[in-house]
């Protein structure tokens, strides 16, 4: 027996939720480029898009989106649980613990029921701004805003966050980041998810588990970090010893690498290309370092397929929209609600209990040393 190590190249499960080709850098939701989506589409419709398998009608559309408007707000029971926490509680834990706190106000509570999957899903889609946003405020000792409906989804948090209302040019930015996160096939945090929902539990508990697992610094974690090895960086003329340190102490270069994708990860190059015509508007040092590392670092890493993922650049995207670097995995969870939602509610209608085996190489017949004997 053979032991799949990190079950790279193992499929368990069949999808039609998005496609990766990881040699020509193509990514497809439900059969569309994602460049197509990012072009002509907006957030909401995206994740209907995924978790419903159709672009939804004009109507349909409509309830969606004034669905998840309705649970923008969020009960006054979720903010006293914010404000009792320690200040320095990180976003992605505060969003770890309090998104298994909405199935409170849950009417379905069974998870084979399809109610169950949308309710989920638009309170989740309407709660998780507010926390989070109302967490960046409650931490920095500000007023907590409450959520402006009249506005896109993008914009209300960043209102929320900011404390001012947003250019529309931002707004749309900040909707597009959301787009390029919104699914990416089976990674660590969606097989979480679907692991979690395979023993029949609520998809609270699977979003909640998955936000666990893309906080780690090899998934989700890695924008957080990009951002701080940047912003470290003082001289650009630095650049090639820094890398040369880095793969010199075996360290990963954050930001570089895809499991998948082993040339350019396609929604890194439309986040560069944003950050590329807004910083012809706004001189950014930190997108002109990043370019210079990008180019070093590809000199190293490219012949062995080692290109930007999507953390690559986010983080850059982010800081110009005010958005404090604690926050921007949290942000990524946001927008993952939709992949992780679809994929729970696609598992379900084949279910079956992830129960793998292992190859066991422990000792047998071992006998108990009581404690003062033991050495
Ligand atoms: N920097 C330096 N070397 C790297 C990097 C990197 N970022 N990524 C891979 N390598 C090297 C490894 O050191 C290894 O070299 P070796 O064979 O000489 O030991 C080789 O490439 C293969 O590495 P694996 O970890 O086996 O490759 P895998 O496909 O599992 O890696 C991963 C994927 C974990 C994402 C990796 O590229 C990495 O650690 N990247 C940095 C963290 C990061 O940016 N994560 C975000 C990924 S995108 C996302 O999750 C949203």
């Amino acid at each position: 027996m053979k032991v799949y190590s990190g079950l790279a190249g193992i499929p368990v499960v069949k999808s039609s939720i998005s496609y990766i080709d990881g040699e020509k850098g193509i990514l497809e939701y439900r059969g569309i480029p994602i460049q197509e989506l990012v072009e002509n589409s907006e957030f909401l419709e995206v994740a209907y898009l995924l978790v419903f398998g159709k672009l939804p009608t004009v109507n349909e559309y409509k309830k969606f989106v004034s669905d998840v408007k309705k649970h923008l707000q969020i009960d006054s029971s979720i903010i006293n649980l914010l404000e009792k926490l320690p200040l320095n509680t990180h976003p992605m834990k505060v969003l770890q613990s309090a998104v298994p706190v909405f199935s409170a106000f849950e009417d379905v509570e069974d998870v084979l029921d399809e109610k169950h999957h949308y309710n989920a899903l638009v309170r989740m889609l309407g709660h998780v701004p507010t926390v989070l946003a109302s967490w960046k405020r409650i931490s920095n000792k500000e007023d907590v805003i409450p959520p402006d409906g009249s506005l896109s989804y993008g914009e209300n948090f960043l209102y929320m966050m900011r404390g001012e209302k947003p250019s529309k040019e931002e707004g749309d930015i900040f909707d597009k980041c959301l787009i390029l996160h919104a699914e990416h096939t089976i990674n660590a945090s969606t097989f979480t998810a679907i692991v979690v929902v395979s023993t029949l539990a609520d998809f609270y508990s699977a979003v909640s588990s998955a936000v666990g697992s893309l906080s780690g610094r090899l998934h989700g974690g890695a924008n957080e970090r990009v951002f701080y090895m940047l912003s470290e960086i003082k001289n650009t003329e630095d650049i090639p010893s820094i890398i040369e340190e880095k793969l010199k102490k075996k360290e990963r270069i954050m930001g570089f690498g895809h499991r998948i994708y082993k040339t350019y990860d396609p929604r890194a190059k439309i986040l560069k290309d944003m950050l590329k015509k807004l910083s012809t508007k706004k001189e950014n040092s930190l997108y002109r370092i990043a370019e210079i590392f990008e180019r070093e670092a590809l000199k190293r890493l490219g012949s062995k397929g080692i290109h930007p993922n999507i953390d690559f650049y986010s983080g850059i995207l982010y800081n110009m929209l005010g958005i404090p670097v604690q926050f921007y995995t949290p942000v990524f969870a946001m927008a993952r609600i939709a992949g992780w939602t679809a994929h729970c509610k696609e598992y379900l209608k084949e279910n079956k209990l992830f129960r793998p085996t292992q190859i066991y190489d422990g000792g047998h017949n071992i006998h108990y040393i009581p404690a003062e004997k033991r050495k």
